[in-house]
């Protein structure tokens, strides 16, 4: 009788686990998710009072959640050198397992964020640092433990299949039919070559992985998260001076990518990233037939405003307005400056499905939750047919941009 009734409960618990993962998952209509990068766990994080009051039904880790490494000071000279021809040990050192677990749990305990995951559904990718170290790839070793930490972070099931991968992407199918949206969340972490490699970002299982999801059940929307910026070059402008990592770096790597979103033909595709420590919307129309979103979050916490003393702050603003605009927003509001900014930011996505067709709204908030920058469109506008006409437009402002680009380079 015992045996018979744990059966029974057995084939219960197989049979109702995975329709209520999908309810989950695909239940409710969802039309508000925030996201966000770059969270230093010893600092105060008052900005999730913030996303807390925007009320999104999902919350997206875009990486760097913790800072889990360490940096030595900046030093030319003495014992531990860590700048310069003479240096002799690297700037960045990782932290052991338990002290990593030590700063999750400092994260995980902001009174903020403990609110947010009472009300949202948390779900999230990592960067270098919560990976375990600055600008690290493939080749670091302690990934295995690092990944084992993120997951415990956010609360992954023990059975869960990310537990047993090489790396943490992920996919999530939100709301009903007519209503979806997919989240696909990258790891450009565990499989990535040598910066300056011009090599892989994903790695051979993610890219398989990735086609599946992108040919996989339709969406209205797709949000694919990155931690590195896919549109935004930033590097062309601040190159030779130093260089921030993004999909451009990796340029075959990113073509790639938009090939497949194009051969897919998935409709509605933005992107969302972190990593950089300013926030910015940026707006691609030669990558796929349609124009390609890429909304950066970055940072909670951490930003270039901060990152210098109150007087230099303007300069960090005059900076960023002339930091070149040929691959930001080329919207009205946005055309004379740029859509960046520098001060800490969440990303909010905001969906109108009741409009016909349905609206979408791309915005980043600051630490009030006030509207820093913002860009909204009907959701038909993230598809091939609409667009023809834009096609036009954009042939001849990416036509014009080259002919400048080549003067330019002629001149030098
Ligand atoms: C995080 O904040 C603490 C306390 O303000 C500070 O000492 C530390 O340097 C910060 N870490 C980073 C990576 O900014
Ligand atoms: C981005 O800028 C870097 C540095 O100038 C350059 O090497 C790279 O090819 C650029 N990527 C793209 C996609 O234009």
């Amino acid at each position: 009788m015992a045996a018979t009734f744990r059966l029974l409960i057995l084939v219960l618990v197989l049979v109702v686990s995975p329709s209520v993962r999908a309810a989950r998952d695909a239940g409710a209509v969802v039309s508000r998710i925030a996201f966000g990068s770059c969270a230093n766990q010893s600092a105060p994080q008052p900005i999730w009072d913030a996303v807390v009051a925007f009320d999104p039904q999902v919350f997206v880790w875009l990486g760097d959640n913790v800072y889990g490494d360490n940096k030595r000071p900046f030093r030319v000279f003495g014992k531990e050198r860590t700048v310069g021809p003479w240096k002799n040990v690297p700037r960045f050192y990782p932290s052991t397992e338990e002290e990593l677990r030590r700063r999750y749990q400092l994260a995980k305990a902001k009174p903020g964020y403990a609110s947010l995951r009472e009300r949202a559904q948390v779900i999230g990718t990592w960067d270098d640092h919560d990976y375990g170290l600055n600008d690290a790839g493939k080749e670091f070793s302690g990934k295995v433990f690092t990944q084992r930490l993120l997951l415990d972070f956010l609360d992954e099931a023990e059975d869960s299949k990310r537990r047993k991968q090489a790396g943490v992407y992920t996919s999530y199918m939100f709301g009903p039919e007519g209503k979806r949206v997919k989240v696909i969340l990258l790891d450009t972490r565990y499989h990535r070559d040598p910066l300056l490699s011009d090599g892989t970002i994903l790695g051979d299982p993610q890219w398989q992985w990735l086609e599946r999801e992108l040919h996989g059940p339709q969406s209205e929307i797709t949000v694919i998260g990155s931690s590195i910026q896919v549109v935004s070059n930033l590097s062309a402008t601040t190159g030779p001076l130093f260089y921030v990592e993004s999909w451009a770096r990796f340029p075959r790597e990113r073509e790639r990518l938009f090939r497949l979103i194009e051969s897919s033909k998935r409709n509605g595709v933005i992107f969302v990233s972190g990593d950089v420590h300013f926030g910015e919307i940026a707006r691609f129309d030669c990558g796929v037939p349609y124009p390609l979103y890429d909304v950066t979050s970055s940072g909670l916490t951490q930003s270039v405003d901060n990152s210098v003393p109150a007087v230099f702050q303007p300069i960090m603003r005059l900076l960023a307005v002339l930091t070149p605009t040929t691959m930001r927003v080329l919207n009205p509001n946005c055309l004379y400056k740029s859509c960046t900014t520098g001060q800490p930011n969440f990303g909010a996505i905001e969906i109108d499905w009741n409009a016909v067709p349905p609206r979408i709204k791309l915005e980043l908030r600051d630490v009030e939750g006030r509207s820093v920058h913002s860009v909204e469109f009907p959701i038909s506008e993230l598809q091939p047919s609409v667009f023809i006409i834009a096609v036009v437009l954009l042939a001849i402002t990416c036509l014009s941009s080259i002919l400048m680009c080549s003067k330019k380079t002629k001149k030098e």
